[in-house]
Parts: structure tokens; sequence; C-alpha cells
């Protein structure tokens, strides 16, 4: 797949041999890898030198500026300067600080992504947008900065712990329901296959999860129009990432993200009961960690709500689905609503 963009197009290429990564290897290459995919493909990276690479620890507390400026001290110890290339190996968080990086050392260098999670496969990976955490804020600082190729290798799903694995699934659903019906179809097709990592169908998720989101990129890549769109259910998601300090994982917020979005517009009469339902089983499916009831408190969810970059003012803002699978940016979110979907979603997704 071809990703038109401003700074430069790009591939995204589907391997089926590690070889590729051995291809990689040149002399200017500087490497960061998630820490835990290091330890596990031993095969792939022990013949790394030492001061060519970083081992990365993938949490929401290392995705900070602070991060991203001690790997950039580390690359301005290697003799290669603006001809270095980063290829980075490991799941989003990955993606955003070295992403981030690449952006701004030496005013942009040549970077290679490799996504390990299936969350960074079907989504992040495109798109080109850079994230760090600030202070309890999350994704407050970032820039927009796409790789030069990103290979996506399938078998690093293999490894995924559940909870994982199941975040990654949050978005593939997702993209699925904004779709519409083929989508949602799909999805209940083939739900049984896809908790099963079925790598077939795993595969072609990941394929139209990505193609569903590339005109979206194309056309917007600055986030100023219609990309604003593929925010759905993200506000309510970011939300519940930060009031449950991250033990919700991205795609699983998300997820329940898509059910407190589609409550309100059930409520509000835009959204039949029927999409509504299949919506509800789908998520329930996938959201299998345990909830507890502080983090869906009203007054932490919309403290949280008034933090993210979406909100433009006062009232809260979010983007709801209709009927007709249309997604419509809604500015006149009541607190009394968010509350009674927060309050179904939780006693729903815990019965
Ligand atoms: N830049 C973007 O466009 C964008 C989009 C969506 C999400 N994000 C960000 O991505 C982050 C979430 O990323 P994520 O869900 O990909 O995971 P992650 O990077 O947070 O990694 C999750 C865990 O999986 C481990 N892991 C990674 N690959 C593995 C493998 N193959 N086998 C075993 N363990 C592995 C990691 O070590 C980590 O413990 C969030 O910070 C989110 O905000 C960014």
């Amino acid at each position: 797949m071809n990703i038109k963009s401003k700074f430069k197009d790009y591939e995204v290429v589907q391997v089926d041999s590690d070889s590729f990564f051995k291809e990689l290897a040149q002399p200017n290459a500087y490497y960061v890898i998630d820490k835990n995919v290091y330890e596990l493909y031993p095969e792939l990276f022990q013949s790394l030198r030492e001061d060519f690479l970083f081992i990365l620890e993938s949490t929401e507390e290392n995705k900070t500026i602070e991060m991203a400026l001690a790997i950039c001290e580390r690359i301005t110890k290697l003799p290669a300067k603006r001809n270095v290339s980063l290829i980075s190996c490991g799941g989003g968080i990955v993606q955003d600080v070295t992403g981030f990086v690449a952006n701004v050392m030496y005013r942009g260098i040549k970077w290679i992504f490799i996504p390990t999670t299936l969350l960074a496969a079907c989504d992040s990976c495109i798109g080109g947008k850079t994230s760090l955490n600030y202070k309890s804020y999350k994704n407050l600082l970032g820039t927009f900065y796409p790789p030069d190729h990103v290979f996506l290798f399938t078998r690093f799903f293999d490894t995924l712990s559940e909870r994982d694995f199941l975040s990654g699934l949050g978005e593939v659903v997702k993209f699925n329901i904004m779709r519409g019906e083929a989508g949602i179809e799909s999805m209940e097709r083939d739900l049984n296959l896809l908790l099963a990592r079925d790598k077939v169908v795993v595969g072609r998720f990941v394929e139209t999860s990505l193609e569903f989101k590339k005109p979206f990129i194309e056309a917007d890549e600055f986030d100023k129009g219609e990309r604003i769109l593929l925010n759905f259910a993200h506000t309510f998601g970011h939300s519940l990432e930060v009031t449950s300090r991250y033990h919700i994982p991205h795609g699983t917020a998300v997820a329940i993200g898509m059910m407190i979005a589609g409550e309100i517009s059930l409520k509000r009469g835009d959204l039949r009961k029927s999409i509504f339902d299949r919506i509800k089983i789908l998520v329930k499916a996938i959201v299998r960690i345990d909830l507890e009831r502080e983090w869906f408190e009203i007054n932490s969810v919309i403290n949280a709500m008034k933090k993210d970059k979406k909100q433009t003012g006062d009232t809260l803002t979010a983007i709801l689905l209709d009927s007709d699978f249309r997604l419509n940016i809604k500015n006149d979110l009541t607190t009394a609503e968010v509350s009674q979907a927060l309050l179904f979603v939780f006693d729903y997704l815990v019965s």
C-alpha cells in the first residue's frame, strides 16, 4: 500500500519472513527496539551493536520528551549525522517516541518503522502522528512526521499478551463499525477467528483497517477537517485511559468509548437500537479486563475530556455515529448525558 504525504510518499509492505530485517542493516542505522520484543526475538537483534541500539520500555510514563531527548542524545554520539537512519521496532509507544525523534533530529532523518503490535499495524503506523504525554496529559505534545517505510510482519502478534492483542482488536472493531453494514457483518462473521489470532483473517482485517484510514489521512494529513472524524470514540477513550491511570490500554479504551458514544447517540434518537445492540455485542467480546467503577466517575471523566485536544471551548465535544453510519462532530454534549452513558456502559460491561 502506498500512502501519499506532503512530506514524502511511503510504502506499507506486509512481509512473511523476518529476512527483511537483516536486509535493513546498514552502517548508518540506529535502532530503537521495544524491550519485550528485544527479549522475545533474540535471533533478530543479537548482531546489533550496543552503541547503535536503544532499548525502550514501552510504558505511557516513558512516552515523554525526556525519553525522546535521551534517544536524540545517543544519536548525536554517532559519526553519521543527517544521513543517520532510525529503525524502530515496537508498538504505538515506540512509534510515538521515535517518530518525534526522527522529526526533530537534524530537522528530519530517514525513519523505518516496524510495528509489532496489532494496534500499531492496523492503525497508528500510517498517518504520521507523533505524540508525547506531558505531565498527566495524554498526547499533549506532538508533530506530524511519517516514516519512509513500514514493514508489517504479523508473526509478531503471536507473542502479544491477551491484553495487548485485544487492545489492537479495539481499533479493528472501531474501523469496521465506521465502515458501516459491510464492516459490522464481516466482524460478526470472523470474530472467533480474530480472537483465535488466525493469521490470514488478522492480516485481512489489518489491511481493511488501513484501507479505511488511508483516504482520510491523505485528504487531511494535518487533522484540520475530515480526518477529525477518525477520532470517533477517542474523546471518551483517552479520558478512560487517564482516569484508569492507563490500566485500560488504548484500543480497549477506544472500544469502550465507542459504546459511550453509541449510548449517547441512541438516547438522542440518532442511532437505531438494532445497530447499537450489534456494537455492544462486538465490544463486549473484546473488552475482557476488570473494570473499576471509579474509572467511570463522571467528574474525573469530564475533567479528562476537557483536557482533550479536540475540545474547542467550554462545551463538551465528541464525534457521534448515526444510523446511516455517518460520523458527526457534536459540540453540545451535556454532563448529564455523558454521566448516564458512563453508568450504562460500566454496568453492561461488568454484568
Ligand atoms: N501515533 C498514532 O497515530 C497513534 C495512534 C493510536 C495509538 N497511539 C499510541 O500508541 C500507544 C499504544 O500502543 P500499542 O497498543 O501498540 O502498544 P504499546 O507500544 O503500548 O505496547 C504494549 C505492550 O506490548 C509489548 N509488545 C509490543 N510488541 C510486542 C510483541 N510483538 N510481543 C509481545 N509484547 C509486545 C510492549 O512491550 C508493551 O508492554 C498509546 O500510547 C497510544 O496513544 C498512537
